[in-house]
C-alpha cells in the first residue's frame, strides 16, 4: 500500500517512526497509525519482535521497515538519529515513545540503574526529539508526539522525575517550533496494561482494577486530540480528573497517597 498522501484533515500522514513499537503502547500507535494508512518504522531492540509485529503490519497492506536499536546505547541512539535526520525518506511523525520501568531505591551506591533511565528515557529523548524536530521544522511541517505520563504530575520516584522532565521539555519543544509548522504533542497517559509493569517486576495490586487503560484506547484519545489540534493529551475522564486533583489539591495528600501506592507496587 502506498503511503498516505497528506491529508488536508489531518497531520498525520506519510512516514511514521516509533520507538518502543513493537509492544504496549507504542505497537497500539503502529497499528493505528497504520490504519490511518500511513507507512512504519518501528524501533526497539528484539528483532524476533520486530520481525513478528512488521509481518503483522504489513499483512494488512502497510509498508513497514524495521531499525533494531538499543536506545540505551549510543549507537542505537546514532541510526535511529540519522534514519530521522534522513530528508530523502522523510519521517513525518515521530512517536519518541520506548521506555521502562524503574522502581529503585534513591538513597542507594548503586546508581548505575538510575543513570540508565536518565539516559533511556531522559536524555535520548530529547536527543531524538531534537533530531527530529530539526528535520520537520527545515521541511516545513510534522508530527512529533513524546511519551510522559501522568506519574509527572506527583512524586512517585525517578521515573515521576524524568517523566517531569520530558512533560515540560516536550511542551517547550512545542512552542518553540510551532511557527514553523511542526506540532508537538505532549502524551500523558496513566496506567495503562502493557507488558511495562511486569517487566519491571511491579505488583499491581495497589490500584484498582477499574483505573487501568487499554493501550488502544489512550492511543485512540491522542490520536484524536492531534487531529483536533491539540498539543497536550491525558486519555479518559479518569485520569483528566486525577491529574485535575494531583495539580490542585493540597500538596500533603498527593504526596501521602503517592507514597502508599507506590510503595505497595514493588515486586
Ligand atoms: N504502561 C503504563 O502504565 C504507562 C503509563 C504512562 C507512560 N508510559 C510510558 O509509555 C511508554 C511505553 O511503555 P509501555 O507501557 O508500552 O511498555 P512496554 O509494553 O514494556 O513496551 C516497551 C517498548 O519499548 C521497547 N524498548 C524498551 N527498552 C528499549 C531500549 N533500551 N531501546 C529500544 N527500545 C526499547 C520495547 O521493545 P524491546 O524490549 O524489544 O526493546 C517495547 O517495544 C514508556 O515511555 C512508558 O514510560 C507507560
Amino acid at each position: 500500500m502506498s503511503k498516505r498522501l497528506k491529508n488536508v484533515t489531518s497531520p498525520l500522514w506519510g512516514t511514521a517512526l516509533i520507538t518502543g513499537g513493537t509492544s504496549g503502547i507504542g505497537l497500539a500507535f503502529a497499528r493505528a497509525l497504520a490504519r490511518r494508512g500511513c507507512a512504519l518504522v518501528l524501533v526497539a531492540r528484539s528483532q524476533e519482535r520486530l520481525e513478528k509485529t512488521a509481518s503483522e503490519l504489513r499483512s494488512t497492506g502497510v509498508t513497514v521497515e524495521t531499525l533494531a536499536a538499543d536506545l540505551g546505547t549510543e549507537a542505537g541512539v546514532t541510526a535511529v538519529a540519522e534514519r530521522l535526520h534522513d530528508q530523502s525518506s522523510p519521517i513525518e511523525v515521530f512517536v519518541n515513545n520506548a521506555g521502562q520501568g524503574l522502581y529503585h531505591e534513591l538513597a542507594t551506591t548503586d546508581t548505575q540503574p538510575l543513570e540508565d533511565a536518565i539516559n533511556l528515557m531522559g536524555t535520548t529523548v530529547v536527543r531524538l526529539g531534537a533530531i527530529a524536530a530539526a528535520a520537520m521544522k527545515a521541511r516545513g511541517h510534522g508530527v512529533i508526539i513524546n511519551t510522559a505520563s501522568v506519574s509527572a504530575l506527583v512524586p512517585m520516584g525517578l521515573y515521576s522525575g524524568i517523566k517531569a522532565m520530558v512533560r515540560t521539555w516536550s511542551v517547550s519543544l512545542g512552542i518553540e517550533v510551532k511557527p514553523a509548522g511542526v506540532h508537538v504533542m505532549t502524551f500523558m497517559p496513566g496506567w495503562v496494561r502493557t507488558e511495562f509493569h511486569k517487566r519491571a517486576g511491579v505488583e499491581r495490586s495497589n490500584v484498582p482494577d477499574f483505573i487501568w487503560l487499554q493501550p488502544a484506547d489512550v492511543v485512540r484519545d491522542c490520536l484524536d486530540d492531534v487531529d483536533a489540534g491539540k498539543v497536550y493529551s491525558v486519555p479518559s475522564v479518569r485520569f483528566k480528573v486525577i491529574s485535575a486533583v494531583a495539580a490542585h489539591a493540597p500538596k500533603e495528600w498527593v504526596w501521602a497517597i503517592s507514597a502508599k501506592i507506590n510503595k505497595g507496587r514493588r515486586g
